[in-house]
């Protein structure tokens, strides 16, 4: 394997991909806003650092996103980027998205799918994933915090951040797509609502979990299971098997 970049190496997904790509033998360097944080300091919304980031990098992983102002700035981010790898010798890009993002009208995968057509005009991949445990994993706790449980009356199929990056590995061996591969998806298919009572029980709580009816187009998208991928699933991590995984955790006792 060659040098890689991955944006957001210091986040869910980032993390897992750069250990990985760097346990096969690549030459992994990471890239975060915040000095320390990672091999380079950089910034994909103003273009600080990218150059030097870039430097004789052959792949890049992009899986750094605005996740916390749904992508508020992941165009114009994205577009930072692909010029920097345009002016870097125009090395392989691999962008993660999200399965559905083109059916399900949320403003966060609006922005997605807009970014994806960017990576198909620079001649890269695109991944998309079903929904991360660990974000799954961040609605459950919300949720618990309430004296009954609201969880979402839609399916959902969960997967671990490892899984994806196993896959993120394979195609960084392999020629740019040109487009996107296929969906990868978790192991299995769950009802939320059954999903966060397996939570709760791993976490000792009792309270009840309510399913709730979302209103509006996408949760009516989500109810139609426009964002999972069951022809394709992944063989990893189960839901049952993360929640084994936190149940010796401080934070999960
Ligand atoms: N969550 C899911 O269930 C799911 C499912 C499928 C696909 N995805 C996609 O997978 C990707 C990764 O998601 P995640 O959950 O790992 O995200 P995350 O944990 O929120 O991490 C976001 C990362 O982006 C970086 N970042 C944000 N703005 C930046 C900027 N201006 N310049 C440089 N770096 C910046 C952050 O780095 P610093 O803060 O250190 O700068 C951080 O490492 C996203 O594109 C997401 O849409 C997510």
């Amino acid at each position: 394997m060659n040098r890689i970049l991955v944006t957001g190496s210091t986040g869910a997904l980032g993390r897992p991909v750069a250990d990985l790509l760097q346990s096969l033998g690549a030459e992994v360097r990471g890239l975060s806003r915040r000095a320390g944080q990672a091999s380079h300091q950089g910034d994909l919304v103003t273009g600080a650092g990218l150059d030097a980031a870039l430097d004789g990098v052959g792949t890049i992983v992009h899986c750094a996103s605005d996740t916390r102002a749904q992508g508020k700035t992941d165009v114009q981010s994205t577009r930072h980027l692909l010029d920097a790898a345009a002016r870097a010798g125009h090395p392989h890009v691999i962008f993660v998205s999200i399965v559905g993002v083109d059916r399900i009208p949320f403003p966060y995968y609006r922005v997605k799918f807009e970014v994806e057509g960017l990576i198909e005009a620079y001649g890269g991949t695109t991944l998309r994933a079903t929904q991360f445990h660990d974000f799954v994993l961040g609605g459950a706790r919300l949720a618990a915090r309430l004296p009954f449980v609201p969880a979402p009356d839609v399916p959902v199929q969960p997967i671990s951040t490892h899984d994806v990056a196993a896959r993120i590995a394979e195609l960084a061996d392999a020629p740019p797509a040109a487009g996107r591969v296929a969906d990868l998806g978790g192991p299995e298919v769950l009802h939320t609502p059954d999903l966060f009572r397996s939570y709760l029980q791993t976490i000792g709580s009792r309270r009840r979990v309510v399913p709730v009816r979302l209103p509006g187009a996408a949760f009516r998208a989500f109810r139609q299971g426009h964002h999972l991928a069951p022809g394709n699933p992944s063989s990893g991590e189960r839901w049952s098997g993360f929640l084994e995984s936190l149940s010796g955790t401080p934070t999960e006792r």
